[in-house]
């Protein structure tokens, strides 16, 4: 973890590490591409519904090595799971099957998306995101897929809204989750110091800066349930905003939350749009707070936001409200406010603390959630990152 002034860079580490696996296993020099995961600060469950988003990505990343096969089969090593897939000639154009090697998926469908290649390649992939914890540790690893493609053929650099599309593209056809552009985009467009907003509408982007790290930090404190967004829960929340959009006939950013009080809209259906009506007001009013520099009212919009995550569209778990809970009751005494962050039913949340109270405020929130589930949850911190990086074959 990169959290103090002197330790290695975690850039270089990541891309460092990858080539030198990659020499190991193929014995040959691979482009390589890495690409950190994100925490979304706040715009939940509206990057499908042309809402407007504010994730920043963190100093954990995924790496991909690429170099075109010698052995006439495409491999795909998953180096931190000693889990290989092989299959004759190019990379397939259709997922695969078999539960032990689906992690293949998120990069034969990005070079699916990309147009495919016609020769057989020798991919590595080696990551520090956290699988299940809610930080995209997939859309790590399909962006850096995008850019280690291109590098690897010879091809122009993506642009970041190309990489994230082909990305979203592999979750869609392959992964089989239906998420929106957020994750990727991010992951591939980013700037350290700062939170990208995305008008997912209009798939726009720009950093708004975060205050300086002596003034805020972040906390990432994971519930240890593992979310996996492709077992129904998401595909149900998404189903139940569009039979909203349908009925009304236009998009939930141009709506008021009057429009959904008509009785041809289902009550939960209903609950479930309020959420992203009002979870869209609370970007802007993130990004005021945050150009006004006041951290104390970035915090309660994010509180606000959890509730409406718990209450309205109802993907909270009890241990996530636990670690949001007990980071409310710290409020003027180190922290912020808190969250769960990503698609939910798991995975993480988000503790904005006074960077000097960290140790405090880290203790309360382990041992409160120790006491009601009887073991102490992962904590880390994370600071912000830069988005996809590439290193050509011939340069490690
Ligand atoms: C997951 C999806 C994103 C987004 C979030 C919820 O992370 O991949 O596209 O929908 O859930 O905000």
């Amino acid at each position: 973890m990169n959290s103090g002034n002197q330790e290695p860079d975690p850039i270089e580490n990541a891309s460092d590490r990858a080539a030198e696996l990659f020499r190991r296993r193929f014995g040959d020099d691979p482009a390589v591409a890495h690409a950190p995961g994100r925490v979304n600060l706040i715009g939940e469950h509206v990057d499908y519904l042309d809402g407007i988003v504010l994730p920043m990505a963190i100093d954990r990343r995924a790496a991909v090595a690429i170099a075109p096969s010698r052995d006439g089969a495409t491999t795909i090593t998953a180096a931190d799971l000693s889990l290989e897939y092989r299959a004759d000639g190019p990379p397939s154009s259709s997922p695969e099957k078999s539960t032990d090697l689906r992690f293949a998926n998120h990069v034969l469908g990005v070079i699916a998306a990309s147009g495919g290649v016609d020769v057989p390649l020798s991919i590595l992939v080696t990551s520090d995101v956290p699988p299940g914890a809610g930080v995209s540790s997939s859309a790590a690893i399909e962006v850096a897929t995008g850019a280690a493609l291109a590098a690897c053929m010879g091809r122009e650099h993506p642009d970041p809204l190309r990489l994230a599309l082909d990305a979203r593209q592999a979750e869609h056809d392959f992964v089989g989750t239906p998420c929106g552009i957020m994750d990727m985009l991010v992951s591939a467009a980013a700037e350290p110091g700062a939170a990208l907003r995305i008008d997912c509408r209009d798939l726009g982007f720009r950093s708004i800066p975060l205050p300086h790290e002596d003034r805020l930090g972040f906390m990432l404190v994971d519930s240890g349930v593992t979310h996996r967004l492709s077992d129904g829960g998401y595909a149900d929340r998404r189903a139940a905003c569009e039979r909203v959009v349908a009925t009304l006939g236009h998009s939930l950013r141009d709506a008021e939350i009057e429009d959904l009080d008509r009785p041809d809209i289902d009550p939960v259906d209903r609950r479930r749009a309020k959420h992203v009506i009002e979870e869209i007001r609370r970007v802007d009013a993130a990004i005021d707070a945050l150009l006004a520099d006041d951290p104390d009212a970035l915090g309660s919009i994010l509180l606000e936001g959890h509730s409406s995550l718990r209450d309205l569209f109802e993907v909270s778990v009890p241990e996530l409200d636990t670690i949001v809970e007990s980071a409310a009751s710290l409020l003027g005494d180190g922290c912020f406010g808190a969250r769960m962050t990503g698609g939910g039913f798991g995975g993480s949340a988000i503790v904005l603390h006074e960077p000097d109270r960290l140790e405090s405020v880290r203790d309360r929130i382990e041992s409160d959630f120790s006491d009601r589930f009887g073991r102490r949850p992962e904590s880390m911190i994370v600071r912000t990152s830069r988005g996809v990086l590439v290193k050509p074959r011939g340069r490690h």
